[in-house]
Formats: structure tokens, C-alpha cells, sequence
């Protein structure tokens, strides 16, 4: 399996931030109770980073990890988005990372409309109404990592079907590409990031690789993010 990582947008290593908390960086990441997301917090709050968590629901896990949570942020209510700048206030960010997705059961003998409207709401315009919410929050430099997938991609489809995942994530990244060219005289790179077929409540237990070993080849991927809109290197998976 390949993992395919769209680099649209760039920026430099950013300095070190001071913080109460000594000198790190603030990360925040969406849909962090489970899953890859939960995997994200726990790696980024290891490496000395602040680590702001929203979720819908706090699990036992991610009220363990050492980050900071915000609960009941579902991506797509407005009152969530204004729930989140209020929380966030002037804290300034210095990684958004947009996880937070779901899937939508669909078929070509089996059409699921509302689950596709759904996964719209979710996937995509909820991606986008964090990035609006958060934006004043982005220093300048500053990243956005998109969590989308190869299943948004055209050429890479050869098995159909999924019409509602397909179709959210394809509009996904097509937002990143838009994204990417707005947020650039601000200094924000924006990157499209394939985690790999992992073993989470979506990849399902025969998916190919750990959240865990996901999780380090993505910090790998946005640690070279820059403005420079190229593709960045892969990070090699087993089997990828
Ligand atoms: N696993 C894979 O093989 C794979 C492959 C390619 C891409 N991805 C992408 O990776 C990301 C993470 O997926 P995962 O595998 O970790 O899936 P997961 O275990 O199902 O976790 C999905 C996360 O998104 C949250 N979420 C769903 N709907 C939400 C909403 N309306 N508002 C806020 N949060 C919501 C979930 O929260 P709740 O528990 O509250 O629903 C959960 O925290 C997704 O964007 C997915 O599309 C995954």
C-alpha cells in the first residue's frame, strides 16, 4: 500500500514558544477520544508538546494522556466552533492537525444519501469550519495538516464504490489545495496526509499497520512540512 502525502504549502522549522509550561509548541488536534487522533495527542504530548485535544465525548484514554481537552466539540454545529474560539481565546497554535473524519457505508446497489450528506458535513465542511474558527489563532509561521485519504483520490480509485467516503475526502482536498494558496502570505502550510490503512474503528481489525506506527510516519511528514508545495517524502509503511 502506498502512502500517498500531497505537500501543498510549506514553512521553515518554526523557533521554540514559550509557554507557561517551558518551551514548546501548541498542537491541536480534532476527534482525539479514539483512534488515530487519540494517537496523535499521546505522541505529540511525549514529545514535549502542548497538546490541545477536542472530542465529542472524553474517553478514559485521552483523559490520560496529558493533554489538554476540549469536550463537546462536534465539527458539525456552528455552537461548536464558537464553543472552541472561546475556549481557545488567545492561545496561539502553532500545528492544527484536522482528524477528526467519518465513513459512510455505501454501494452502488446500496446508495446511502444521507450518510454521503453526512460525511460532507463532517469530513469536509467540518474540516473547514475548525480552520475558520482557529484561524486568528495560527501564528505566522504555523501548519495545518489535513488527515484526508487515498480513497479522495481519482486515479488511485480502481475499486469503486464508497461514494460518500470517496467523494467527502476528494472535496476535502480540494479545500487543502484552496487552503494552501490563501494561508501562504500568512506563513501557514497546508498539507493532505494519508495515514495508511490502520487499525482503528474505521480501518477495521484487519487494516495493515497500528495507529501507533501511522502516527510516527505522519509527525515525520509534518515535521518537513513547508511552503514549497511539493510532494513530501513518504514515510515507508510495512506492506504500504
Ligand atoms: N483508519 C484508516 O485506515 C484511515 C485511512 C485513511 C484515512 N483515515 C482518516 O483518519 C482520520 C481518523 O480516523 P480513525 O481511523 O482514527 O477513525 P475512528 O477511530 O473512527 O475515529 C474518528 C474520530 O473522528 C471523530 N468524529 C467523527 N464524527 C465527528 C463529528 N461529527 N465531530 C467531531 N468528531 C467526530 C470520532 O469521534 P466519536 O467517537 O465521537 O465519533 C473519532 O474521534 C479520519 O479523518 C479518517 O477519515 C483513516
Amino acid at each position: 500500500m502506498k502512502v500517498v502525502r500531497y505537500n501543498i504549502g510549506l514553512i521553515l522549522q518554526q523557533p521554540l514558544i514559550y509557554s507557561r509550561a517551558g518551551w514548546m509548541k501548541t498542537v491541536l488536534i480534532t476527534g482525539t477520544n479514539k483512534g488515530i487522533g487519540l494517537q496523535l495527542t499521546k505522541s505529540y504530548v511525549l514529545n514535549g508538546y502542548r497538546v490541545i485535544a477536542t472530542c465529542r465525548n472524553i474517553s478514559k484514554e485521552l483523559k490520560s494522556s496529558g493533554a489538554t481537552i476540549i469536550d463537546g466539540i462536534d465539527l458539525t454545529q456552528t455552537s461548536s466552533a464558537e464553543k472552541l474560539q472561546k475556549n481557545i481565546g488567545n492561545t496561539k497554535i502553532d500545528i492544527l492537525i484536522n482528524n477528526a473524519g467519518a465513513w459512510c457505508n455505501d454501494s452502488i446497489n446500496q446508495m446511502n444519501f444521507e450518510g454521503m450528506i453526512r460525511n460532507f458535513e463532517i469530513n469536509t465542511i467540518g474540516t473547514l469550519r475548525v480552520v475558520d474558527a482557529l484561524r486568528s489563532n495560527l501564528r505566522n509561521p504555523s501548519k495545518i495538516a489535513i488527515i484526508t485519504s487515498k480513497m479522495g483520490s481519482i486515479s488511485d480509485n480502481s475499486g469503486g464504490g464508497r461514494y460518500g467516503y470517496r467523494m467527502s475526502k476528494a472535496a476535502l482536498n480540494v479545500a487543502g489545495k484552496s487552503l494552501s494558496i490563501d494561508l501562504k502570505p500568512n506563513n501557514i502550510s497546508v498539507a493532505m496526509i494519508h495515514p495508511g490503512w490502520v487499525q482503528t474503528d474505521m480501518g477495521g481489525e484487519n487494516a495493515l499497520i497500528s495507529a501507533n506506527e501511522s502516527v510516527t510516519g505522519t509527525m515525520k511528514v509534518i515535521s518537513k512540512m513547508d511552503l514549497t508545495a511539493r510532494l513530501l517524502p513518504r514515510h515507508k509503511f510495512t506492506n504500504d
